[in-house]
């Protein structure tokens, strides 16, 4: 008799900024052969499409109509290296820096954004075979996920991990700034209306302020095994 075709699970990872999601994403969807997609990165798209459209103004105004009435001109996809594509120009460079990143939140609060997004991601994970990672993964684009991760770290730590990052690439910022953007970021998140970053019922926290990357990836993988993944 031949073994029952085991079926590919879907994997939603939410949390607050700079807590490793995407790393750990990463990482997941390598063990078990997954696709991985990271949506922050589709915010960050949108809002670089913002910037260089001139969306924003000197004092950082989002022209909320004019953007809205341009979303149908913005195509997003990803690389087979995972890096992100506007309007068919590879620009995952850019999307990093703090000049997205002080923008974004605005961005991502707007429900026209959220629906064309959400909907571009729920066709990539249709098949299952997925790992997802942002805000609203397990409570709005897969609420049926088989396996949902929350996770967290202390402020200061997260800081710590978005200088070093940023700094590697050669930005210039100081720990109090990145600090600064981080709260308000999840201050953001966590406050506005639309999808707001909320902990889904059926979820496994995962507080990474004294693991490891590989500490992190094993409990996750056990996760997994247990919800059905085959590793
Ligand atoms: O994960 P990140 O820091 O790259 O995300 C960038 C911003 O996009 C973040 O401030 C919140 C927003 N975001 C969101 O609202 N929903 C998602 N699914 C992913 C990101």
């Amino acid at each position: 008799m031949k073994p029952a075709r085991v079926k590919p699970i879907t994997i939603a990872i939410d949390g607050y900024s700079s807590t490793g999601k995407s790393t750990m994403a990463r990482a997941l969807a390598k063990k078990l052969n997954y696709k991985y997609i990271d949506t922050g990165a589709m915010y960050r798209g949108v809002t670089l499409f913002a910037l260089e459209n001139e969306f924003f103004n000197e004092v950082n105004t989002l022209n909320e109509e004019a953007l809205k009435a341009s979303l149908p001109k913005v195509e997003l996809r990803f690389s087979d290296q995972n890096e992100l594509i506007l309007n068919a120009r590879n620009v995952e460079g850019r999307i990093r820096g703090m000049e997205v990143s002080q923008r974004v939140s605005k961005v991502a609060a707007l429900a026209e954004v959220r629906t064309k997004l959400v909907a571009e991601q729920q066709a990539m994970g249709k098949e299952g075979g997925i790992v997802m990672d942002g805000r609203d993964i397990g409570t709005v684009v897969f609420p049926r996920a088989e396996l949902k991760i929350f996770m967290t770290a202390h402020p200061t730590i997260r800081a710590k991990r978005r200088l070093a990052e940023l700094q590697s690439r050669g930005e210039e910022v100081n720990f109090e700034e990145v600090l600064e953007n981080l709260e308000q970021r999840d201050h953001l998140d966590t406050t506005r209306a639309e999808s707001p970053l909320k902990q889904a019922e059926d979820v496994q926290v995962l507080d990474n302020s004294d693991l490891t990357e590989a500490e992190q990836l094993e409990i996750a993988l056990d996760w997994a095994k247990q919800r059905g993944a085959k590793v």
